[in-house]
């Protein structure tokens, strides 16, 4: 059942510019209040015109090569989870390989929208058993691209950033002991952008009809999430053959403290062992969970042999989940 595939390094990127909520309220009718209470969020970054998503990944990258100690020359394979790619092709994964000059590895993107990570780490595990080696894992969103900063029912809610990981074999019982990815198109207009793929390319009418632009149903998306982040979690712990006790941290997607802690409640985990750090970033899509999970192993709390438990969720809709043991390097 375990892949024998653990994480290396770790790595992180944020633009430099801060949207506080007290920003958002000169920008639309909302208050710090609001947002503070029905999401937890207290500001988010947001890219200059200039950033791209393969600059967010490309800054992320290096650091989590630099963490793991591997050349970019021994990359074997990246993968890059974004829903705001540079531009439709290339892939940014692509435009990373070659600024990294990891002239080995084959590159391609994943769609999997706040989901793209886990989706991305499964697919890393599941190319190793097929040979890889070296792979190299980036969760990035430029997501404010895709936000109407007029809609304050979404505005608030989401930031930019860019995680990474570099995944590697581990001894036996370390690394993912359980995963698994999930889909529900069903409900893929719940959370979406109309405009700008090949139903509605860009056009001055789907512009000015702000096709452009995220729309969402948060409440059925809400639902949703805190429904999915317990029926995944419980089925990777099932299969690694745990419960919810033995997980030390429990790192989900960041998108509302709401549904981290009820989420968290339900699984019966308490604060404790919750990793959140969405007051900081607000929903960084893709880049989520890889950040979190890389600032949980800056602050040394990640210890060799501790369980950690990892869920996505998002649109699509989409899920994944992650059984890890920390550590157990055979490098
Ligand atoms: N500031 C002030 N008021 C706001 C607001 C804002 N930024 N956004 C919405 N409101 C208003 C609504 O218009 C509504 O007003 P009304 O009752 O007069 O119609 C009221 O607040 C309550 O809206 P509601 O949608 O019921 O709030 P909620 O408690 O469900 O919280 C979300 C809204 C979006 C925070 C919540 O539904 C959510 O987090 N959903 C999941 C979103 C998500 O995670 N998406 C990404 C998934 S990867």
């Amino acid at each position: 059942m375990a892949s024998n595939v653990g994480i290396y390094g770790l790595g992180k990127a944020v633009p430099g510019r801060v949207l506080t909520n007290k920003d958002l309220e000169s920008l639309v009718d909302t208050s710090d209040q609001w947002i503070t209470t029905r999401t937890g969020i207290k500001q988010r970054y947001i890219a200059e015109p200039e950033t791209a998503a393969s600059d967010l990944g490309y800054a992320a990258a290096l650091q989590a090569l630099a963490d793991a100690k591997v050349p970019a020359a021994e990359i074997d394979l990246i993968i890059v989870a974004t829903t705001t790619p540079d531009m439709p092709f290339p892939a940014t994964a692509c435009i990373i390989q070659d600024r990294l000059n990891a002239r080995n590895a084959a590159a391609f993107d994943v769609s999997a929208a706040c989901s793209g990570f886990m989706y991305g780490i499964e697919i890393g595990q599941a190319m190793m058993a097929l040979g890889y080696k070296r792979v190299l894992v980036i969760g990035v969103d430029v997501i404010s691209r895709l936000i109407d900063y007029e809609d304050r029912s979404t505005c608030v809610l989401f930031g930019d950033g860019a995680g990474a990981v570099v995944l590697g074999p581990v001894k036996p019982e370390y690394g993912f002991v359980a995963s698994e990815i999930g889909a529900d198109g069903s409900g893929a207009m719940l959370l979406h952008v109309p405009a700008g793929g090949s139903r509605i390319p860009a056009q001055i009418a789907s512009i000015e009809a702000k096709q452009h632009y995220v729309r969402m149903y948060g409440r059925e998306v809400y639902k949703f999430a805190v429904r999915i982040v317990c029926e995944s979690a419980e089925r990777v712990l099932n299969k690694a053959g745990i419960t919810a006790d033995a997980v030390r941290w429990f790192v989900p997607h960041q998108a509302n403290v709401r549904i981290i802690e009820a989420a968290a409640q339900r699984l019966g985990i308490e604060p404790g062992r919750v990793y959140i750090n969405v007051d900081r970033y607000g929903n960084t899509s893709a880049a989520s969970v890889p950040i979190a999970l890389a600032e949980l192993a800056e602050a040394g709390l990640a210890e060799e042999g501790a369980l950690i438990l990892l869920v996505g969720f998002g649109a699509g809709l989409t899920w994944g989940s992650a059984v890890l043991r920390w550590g157990g390097y055979s490098k």
